[in-house]
């Protein structure tokens, strides 16, 4: 192997390949979405997820008062809805609508699931360091559920659930290999 030095500020891009989420939140009767790549398991028991949320964020805010927020995880074909996710605010307009998604009720949690996503993991936030320019919020999962059909019997995802994966910029990545961008 031949290494260069890589600027400390594109580091991500050796991590980012996680699936990318749709993270749902809801305080005070307003629903909302935000399309996150910074999102990864940090505890096996109890199970917990960490998210990484910009404080300008509309979605921090309601993260923060609520305490709740749940991971929605899309398959390929809702890349548009994800890039619109994660390129408007809820600030402007409901994004549930704007998307075209479907709110649903979770079991645990005042915050909506997303229904045209195939996975779903409803979070308590348990804590909420800031780190450096985000706020990590880590998440205890007390519901989780899964389309019936998304594995193969293994823990292989079937081919409508391959999951997006962000390269940066308007490049994502499915599980399958295929580039796509949504621009
Ligand atoms: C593919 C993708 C990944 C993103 N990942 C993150 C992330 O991990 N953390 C974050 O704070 N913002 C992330 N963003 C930006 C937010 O999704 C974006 O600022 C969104 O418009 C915020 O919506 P809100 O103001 O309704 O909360 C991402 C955007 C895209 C398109």
């Amino acid at each position: 192997m031949s290494k260069r030095p890589l600027d400390v500020r594109r580091v991500t891009g050796l991590v980012n390949h996680g699936p990318t989420v749709l993270v749902s939140c809801r305080h005070a009767g307003r629903s909302n979405l935000i399309t996150l790549a910074w999102a990864t398991p940090v505890s096996m028991d109890p199970p917990m997820i960490a998210i990484a949320v910009a404080p300008a964020r509309f979605s921090h805010d309601l993260i923060a008062r609520s305490g709740e927020f749940v991971i929605n995880v899309p398959g390929s074909g809702l890349l548009r809805p994800v890039w619109h996710c994660g390129t408007t605010s809820g600030r402007d307009g409901d994004k549930f609508r704007g998307a075209g998604l479907t709110e649903i009720r979770g079991s645990a949690v005042q915050a909506p699931l997303v229904g045209e996503c195939f996975g779903h993991a409803e979070c308590r936030v348990i804590h909420a360091p800031t780190t450096g320019d985000h706020t990590l919020f880590v998440g205890e999962v007390v519901a989780a559920s899964v389309e019936s059909s998304a594995f193969d019997g293994g823990l292989r995802l079937r081919r409508p659930y391959h999951t997006l994966h962000h390269l940066g910029g308007s490049r994502f990545l499915t599980s399958a290999g295929t580039q796509l961008s949504p621009v």
